[in-house]
């Protein structure tokens, strides 16, 4: 297809219509120029092909439903998400799609967000690289994807309408990285906008994160579609830089277009950019041949693997790996209807489901497995219930609880009100666990659950997430040992819902919610107030053991461009082979704005045999030392040391590298009018050029305040050091102080100085 000239061939009205979906699906085609419809799909987990492209939500193909992204996150491993994200790309050239709705890469800024099984992570790094291999396995293919919802899309509550209000450093930090990372290491071939608002513009109309950030500083050279109904102004959005609308037909929108383009009210070479930006997706589509099947055992095998991979054993006094049991009592509903994905636009109609109560007794061996439902698919209470559940786990070596989180309670569209399991299987659990010290609570669910209550009278809690359609056999693997589980925490499990960083700020009202938290988001935040939480992120358990030793830098001085790499060794000191996930933070000893204590940079999976050491070695670059300076309007680098702490999970650093960092960045000069004096002092322009008077304008300033006074000393006349509080005033206001004893008006002499700065 040569673009240039289709686009010079097409109407005002194909461009239009271009630029809006023919269908639920599709783009609209051109035939008489031989432009092609392309079909996308949901996503992210799996594909949800509905059969007729006019309705939304039918009943969809079969297709592989693989674990959602707390799962994947939690494998902490990028191959694997990246084959996973190959198997979809087969699904869809099977299923006919061409780009997959996927992968999600907002924040987990509250552990309440209704939508969080579908996001990977608190972290904006591990997010960030999950995002872009699950990507990159998926275009590797020549299948698309969609890197949704940009952004700061972190809640369901008014999702459509609500303005999420975030300062620029901590958007830049927190809310956009993962999806910087993901477009920069990946070139996802579309970009999903999000339904909400970001500091008063609706993310489809946003010209800043769109065009400014998006395309133009990270250099993505696919098309923006937007969320499905997102879209208010179709001629502000097309100027904000939303290509693509979604879903169509819309005729209404087209004609709008095409007034606007009349009129001049919007430019003709802004609708030729869309329309080349979607003509050259089409056309990628468009060379990967559609049809045949794909391998639905081999993928079963495949989401079987990863849900395994990314479960966490989060405790076990010994219990696990049952071994030897004569009888097993398989207590809760979810043992026979595996709750293994979440409810709203990914839901995926399974090729098959592995039957956990099924799965485990295939693994048994010779013990007898008895089973008691526990829980209503209701809120209602049923003591009947957990009585009938108690007898069996009276009469069994073992209970094995099979604890799914209601959809009631947590679903795309709507958050969570708590991080409660429901009253009954609270009780449940209590009353088993009370009877049968010998308790194992397996959790389904896409987010954190408040444990309190019961975690300390159970022998061992296994996070079994959404697990996928193969997730049943997974969890019987992890039990009986055949897998030792290696899933370590992508975000932190609080002890309570007052204890969560957005909580005085959340879900927000009128129309608005302050991010009022700002960079300490999950264990940014319980670092800095130095609170306990139930799990802190990247902790999980194993059957075997790890040390870590001989931790080594590849240079203790290095500079800023060049980075540095950590290696450590680490050994299976246990009996069984195990995986560890070795994880390095950053924390920058000295910094200008303030910074969370530690945030992680760099991460690897380590697969180990009994006894076997192997060396980690993972580097960190110019990112990993940097923050955004809102001031400077870029990322920045300070001189100074960090300590780079190696560590298991974010609350367990096993070694502590300093190293030096050398910034190479020749920043340009910020003072102005209102600097304080601490900031001409900070600014090494600044120094030169006012340095030489500070001592003056200090002595000055005591004379006048009587400090000096031998009556008085430094406190001064008024009982105050006068210059802890001059240090934060703007330097002219101090000089005002002062005018009688300058030569000339404070406000010529700071005018002066900018000059002298500004020229340098
Ligand atoms: C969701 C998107 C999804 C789209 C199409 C929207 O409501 O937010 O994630 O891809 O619907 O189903």
């Amino acid at each position: 297809m040569e673009i240039q000239s289709i686009i010079k061939q097409m109407t005002l009205e194909e461009k239009a219509a271009l630029c809006i979906g023919a269908s639920a699906w599709s783009t609209t085609p051109v035939e008489r120029l031989g432009v092609p419809e392309m079909i996308v799909s949901d996503g992210p987990h799996g594909v949800r092909r509905v059969p007729n492209i006019h309705e939304m939500a039918s009943e969809s193909l079969p297709a592989t439903c693989f674990p959602t992204a707390s799962c994947l996150a939690s494998t902490w491993d990028v191959d694997l998400i990246g084959k996973m994200g190959q198997a979809l790309a087969e699904e869809c050239i099977a299923l006919n799609v061409d780009v997959v709705l996927g992968p999600g890469a907002n924040m987990k800024r509250s552990p309440l967000g209704g939508r969080n099984f579908e996001y990977f992570s608190e972290d904006p790094y591990l997010a960030g690289e999950m995002a872009a291999n699950f990507i990159n396995g998926v275009q590797s293919k020549g299948v698309g994807t969609s890197l949704k919802h940009y952004a700061a899309n972190n809640q369901e509550f008014q999702r459509f309408s609500i303005n999420a209000e975030v300062d620029e450093r901590t958007l830049r930090e927190i809310y956009l990285t993962a999806f910087e990372k993901a477009v920069k290491q990946a070139q996802p071939w579309t970009v999903m906008c999000a339904y909400n608002k970001v500091n008063g513009t609706f993310a489809s109309e946003h010209y800043n994160l769109l065009t400014e950030i998006l395309k133009d500083e990270w250099g993505f050279e696919g098309l923006v579609v937007s969320d499905w109904g997102a879209v208010r102004d179709r001629v502000a959005a097309l100027k904000g830089g939303l290509d693509w609308e979604m879903p169509g037909p819309q005729e209404r929108r087209v004609q709008e277009v095409v007034t606007a383009v009349q009129s001049g009210k919007l430019d003709e070479a802004i609708l030729n950019e869309s329309v080349r930006r979607i003509l050259r997706i089409v056309s990628k589509a468009a060379q990967t041949p559609k049809g045949g099947e794909f391998d639905v055992e081999a993928h079963h095998e495949l989401a079987n693997h990863i849900a395994a991979e990314g479960m966490i054993l989060l405790k076990n006094n010994g219990l696990l790996p049952l071994k030897n049991q004569e009888h097993i009592a398989v207590i809760g509903r979810s043992a026979e209807k595996a709750h293994f994905q979440g409810g709203g636009s990914s839901h995926i109609n399974p090729t098959k489901v592995a039957v956990p109560f099924k799965e485990l007794q295939a693994r048994a061996g010779n013990a007898e497995l008895t089973y008691a439902e526990g829980y209503p698919t209701d809120d209602s209470f049923r003591q009947d219930m957990i009585d009938e559940a108690v007898t069996l786990a009276k009469a069994a070596d073992v209970a094995v609880l099979y604890i799914a989180l209601p959809t009631f309670k947590e679903s795309e569209g709507y958050d969570r009100k708590d991080l409660d399991l429901t009253d009954q299987q609270v009780a449940l659990i209590t009353a088993v666990s009370a009877i049968q010290p010998n308790t194992v609570v397996v959790l389904n669910n896409g987010a954190p659950v408040a444990m309190s209550a019961w975690i300390d009278n159970v022998a061992a809690v296994l996070e079994g997430w959404m697990m996928g359609q193969a997730g049943g056999a997974a969890i019987a693997d992890v039990l009986f040992g055949k897998v030792n589980p290696s899933g370590k925490l992508a975000e932190t499990f609080p002890l309570k819902l007052a204890d969560m960083p957005a909580y005085l700020n959340w879900p927000g009202g009128a129309g608005a919610v302050r991010y009022g938290e700002g960079l300490f988001i999950g264990y940014r935040y319980y670092d800095a107030k130095e609170m306990p939480v139930q799990f802190p992120f990247g902790y999980g358990l194993s059957y075997t053991t790890f040390t870590y030793s001989n931790p080594q830098v590849s240079a203790t001085t290095f500079k800023d461009m060049d980075g540095v790499t950590v290696t450590v060794d680490v050994t299976n000191t246990g009996d069984v082979a195990g995986k560890e996930i070795v994880q390095v933070y950053v924390h920058d000893k000295v910094s200008g704005l303030v910074r969370p204590y530690k945030e992680l940079k760099g991460f690897a999976k380590v697969a180990l045999e009994p006894g076997q050491a192997k060396t980690v070695s993972i580097p960190l670059d110019f990112r990993a030392f940097a923050y955004y300076h809102p001031e400077y309007g870029q990322w920045i680098t300070e001189n100074g040391e960090f300590d780079l702490l190696i560590g298991a999970s974010s609350a367990d650093i096993r070694h502590t590298v300093t190293v030096t960092l050398e910034s190479t960045l020749d920043l340009p000069c910020i003072l102005d009018k209102e600097s304080t004096i601490r900031e001409w002092m900070a600014d090494p322009r600044g120094q030169v050029v006012f340095g030489p008077f500070y001592a003056m304008m200090e002595s000055e300033a005591r004379k006048m305040f009587g400090g000096g006074d031998e009556r008085y000393g430094n406190e001064g006349a008024i009982g105050m050091d006068i210059m802890e509080m001059f240090n934060d005033m703007p330097l002219v206001s101090v000089l005002m102080f002062q005018a009688n004893a300058l030569p000339m008006h404070p406000e010529d002499m700071v005018a002066g100085l900018l000059q002298q700065v500004h020229k340098a």
